[in-house]
C-alpha cells in the first residue's frame, strides 16, 4: 500500500473541506491508503512512514499561515529524500501571489529531498470564510487523483 497523509490549516474550515475531496481523488486508485490531519495535531516522527506528503493552507496576507510555514521548516530536519510531495491553498482572490507558489519555492529551499509532483493546487472562495466556489471543488478531486495515479507508476 501506498501511504499519503494530507496535512492542512484552516481558519474557516475551507482548507479543510479541500483536503477532504483531495482524500477522495486519491482514494479512487485502488492501492492507496490516506490520512487526513490538521497541522497543529499531526506528529512529525509519523511523516516518515508515509510515501507522500501533502501540505495546505488558506492564503493570508498573500502566503501560507505561520503555522504552515513553520511544518514546512520541520519537515526540512526530517529524512523524506525519495517522497513525494504537493501543495495547495485557498485564496479569496486580489492580487496577491498564491500561497502554493510561495510553500513550493520553501520546499524546494528546505526540503529538498520532497519532489514535487504536481502543480500546486489554488482553490477559490467566495469571501474571507468561504465558501469554495462551485466549480473549484471537482479540481480538488482531480488533483488528488492525479497524484495517486503517480504514486502507483
Ligand atoms: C488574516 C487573513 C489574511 C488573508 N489574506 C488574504 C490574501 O492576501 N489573499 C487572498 O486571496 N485571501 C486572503 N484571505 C482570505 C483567505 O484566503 C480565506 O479566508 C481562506 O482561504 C479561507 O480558508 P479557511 O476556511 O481554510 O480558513 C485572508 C484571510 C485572513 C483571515
Amino acid at each position: 500500500m501506498a501511504k499519503v497523509i494530507v496535512v492542512y490549516e484552516t481558519k474557516y474550515g475551507n482548507t479543510k473541506l479541500v483536503a477532504e475531496t483531495i482524500i477522495e481523488g486519491l482514494k479512487k486508485v485502488k492501492g492507496i491508503e490516506t490520512a487526513l490531519s490538521e497541522l497543529k495535531k499531526v506528529d512529525l516522527n509519523e511523516i516518515p512512514d508515509y510515501d507522500a506528503i501533502l501540505v495546505g493552507s488558506p492564503n493570508h496576507l498573500g502566503g501560507p499561515t505561520r503555522g504552515v510555514k513553520k511544518f514546512i521548516d520541520k519537515l526540512g530536519k526530517l529524512n523524506l529524500k525519495g517522497k513525494l510531495g504537493a501543495v495547495f491553498d485557498t485564496y479569496m482572490g486580489g492580487n496577491f501571489e498564491k500561497a502554493a507558489k510561495k510553500m513550493e519555492k520553501k520546499i524546494n529551499e528546505k526540503v529538498p529531498g520532497l519532489k514535487l509532483v504536481a502543480p500546486g493546487l489554488s482553490i477559490k472562495v467566495q469571501g474571507m470564510k468561504g465558501p469554495i466556489l462551485e466549480e473549484e471543488l471537482p479540481k480538488c478531486k482531480e488533483f488528488g487523483n492525479k497524484i495517486a495515479t503517480q504514486m502507483k507508476t
